[in-house]
């Protein structure tokens, strides 16, 4: 730990607190995000952070007990709340804090106070907000920087000690200036100096990550999608030869996936093995229909193959596999926030290689992408210089065509979704789009409409494309591609692939929507 120089992010429980040490670290500032009780014990033992940023949190200060003077004692420690953290700094220093009459959620127009400025924010911009409690009264020694709608505090400074409170968050892409007042209070209320080359502090944090596992033999959970790649190529820079990557055939694959890990082991020197698992896979799929439920049988089933391997090699060739290497992202553990996520925010969706692992498991994980995001990610595969059109491959989910079927997975199911999967693919890459959207894939869905294929009156089923762009995973939208194109597709799906007549569109955004449809 880089004692006077890490921010140290006490996450309140916000599901943002991921998207601070973001934003922080593309602004070249080293960071660590840990819970308040950490925090405060680190203060209490004499250690000393560049500042401490306090999150938002779903909590009310009028239901906290919890003693957050440690942050403040010291006068020269620079502090930034956020949201819940501003109504942490405002109580701590003797403001009132109330429930407002009603929330604020969403965006909301506020404006600099008469005279006063924030580092390059304009004097009137649309904030995200998402807080029911308010600052009634700034505490002595503070002044109102900003004001919300109607006239209340969106922001506070001590007028002497490098303290910054903002009712609104910085952090999210919903507030366009957010990210120049972060560099603000870093670079000027904190006197912090940048990193010159963040990449570096990126991949100094993976490597970190794998340092326990030099010296032991490491099996890696290799997809061939970017996260396990980058995942793979760090490893293998540290623990050279004592690095095995499995490639598990669940029998949940599109075409191209065997050829694109061919191709990775032959580009990057990685010894990959694959294991063709599929039979196991659908026979204890058949008949499950709820997605959760299919995500935890398929998340065991590979840690099960991983350890069956792991004892081959042990009892075949004497060789003692003690870790599992995995590509597990930021956005993966947020979102299956009861399975490691610091805060109290909900499990959006189990990610396979989170949320499917039995509590007992023979190898000892090592994740050193876990606190990154996949743009992140790409940077630091383009940093150890793997090709642009490997760190350019859209995501595909651990659980594979598994959770693009909607009810049970079947055979016939997982021919029609691969079939259409296939089309929609090499469109985009014949009309030179793959590049433009963050995602695409088809997802089928089991519901039987009627159309006229010949002379025939059929009842078939449906075809859902679904494209979207975005960095981060965490938000996106949905692409708005040509129509021509969508054209294109629809009539080749429904002429070559057998029992489709109808072919959709997702319009619907992340949130509400997630990218996949289970
Ligand atoms: P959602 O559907 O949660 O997806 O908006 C966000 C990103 O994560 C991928 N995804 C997964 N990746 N295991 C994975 O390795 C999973 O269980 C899983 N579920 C979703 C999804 O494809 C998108 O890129």
């Amino acid at each position: 730990m880089d004692d006077g120089r890490e921010v140290w992010i006490a996450d309140l429980g916000s599901q943002y607190s991921p998207l601070i040490a973001r934003r922080t670290r593309e602004l070249g500032y080293p960071c660590r995000v840990m819970g308040w009780g950490e925090l405060a014990g680190l203060l209490g033992d004499g250690r000393r952070p560049g500042a401490i940023v306090l999150s938002g949190g779903p909590g009310s200060l009028a239901e906290d007990g919890t003693d957050y003077g440690a942050a403040f004692r010291d006068p020269s420690l620079p502090v930034l709340g956020i949201c819940y953290g501003m109504q942490v700094v405002a109580a701590a220093h003797g403001g009132r804090v109330s429930r407002g009459a009603r929330g604020e959620y969403g965006k909301a127009r506020i404006r600099l106070a008469e005279g006063r400025s924030l580092g390059p924010c304009p004097r009137e911009f649309d904030a995200w907000m998402s807080h029911a409690d308010r600052v009634e009264a700034p505490p002595p020694g503070f002044h109102v920087l900003m004001e919300g709608p109607d006239g209340e505090a969106a922001a506070l400074a001590h007028g002497e000690r490098p303290v910054l409170a903002l009712q609104f968050h910085p952090e999210v892409e919903h507030t366009p200036p957010g990210r120049g007042i972060l560099e603000h209070f870093y670079r000027e209320v904190a006197g912090l100096g940048r990193d010159r080359r963040p990449g570096e502090a990126l991949l100094r944090e993976a490597r970190e990550a794998v340092a326990p596992a030099v010296g032991s033999k490491v099996l890696c959970a290799f997809s061939g999608g970017v996260d396990s790649l980058v995942a793979a190529v760090i490893a293998k820079g540290m623990v050279g030869d004592d690095l095995h990557c499995l490639f598990v055939d669940h029998g949940l694959l599109r075409p191209q996936d065997p050829g694109h890990v061919r191709e990775l082991a032959r580009g990057t020197g990685l010894a990959i093995e694959t294991v063709d698992a599929g039979e196991t896979f659908l026979s204890r799929l058949a008949g499950v229909a709820d997605p959760e439920e299919k995500r935890r049988i398929i998340g065991r089933t590979f840690i099960e193959v991983f350890e069956d391997k792991a004892r081959e090699y042990g009892e075949k060739r004497g060789i003692r596999f003690t870790h599992l290497l995995q590509g597990t992202l930021q956005s993966d553990v947020v979102e299956s926030a009861s399975h490691g996520g610091a805060g109290a925010s909900d499990t959006i969706k189990s990610h396979h290689n989170v949320g499917g692992l039995p509590d007992r498991m023979g190898l000892a994980l090592v994740e050193p992408l876990r606190s990154l995001f996949k743009d992140e990610v790409r940077r630091i595969g383009a940093d150890l210089g793997l090709a642009p059109e490997w760190l350019g491959r859209h995501p595909f989910p651990g659980p594979g065509l598994g959770v693009r079927i909607p009810g049970p997975v079947t055979r016939k199911a997982l021919a029609k979704v691969r079939a259409s999967d296939q089309i929609l693919f090499e469109e985009l890459k014949e009309g030179g789009l793959y590049d433009s959207v963050s995602q695409a894939f088809a997802v089928l869905l089991p519901v039987p409409t009627v159309g006229v294929k010949g002379d025939g009156r059929v009842q078939e089923e449906v075809v859902c494309l679904r494209m979207v762009s975005t960095g981060d995973y965490m938000t996106a939208d949905w692409s708005r591609v040509p129509h021509d194109f969508l054209d294109r597709v629809s009539r080749r799906i429904t002429n070559e692939v057998a029992g489709i007549t109808r072919v959709l569109y997702d319009v619907t955004s992340k949130p509400p929507g997630t990218i996949e449809w289970e």
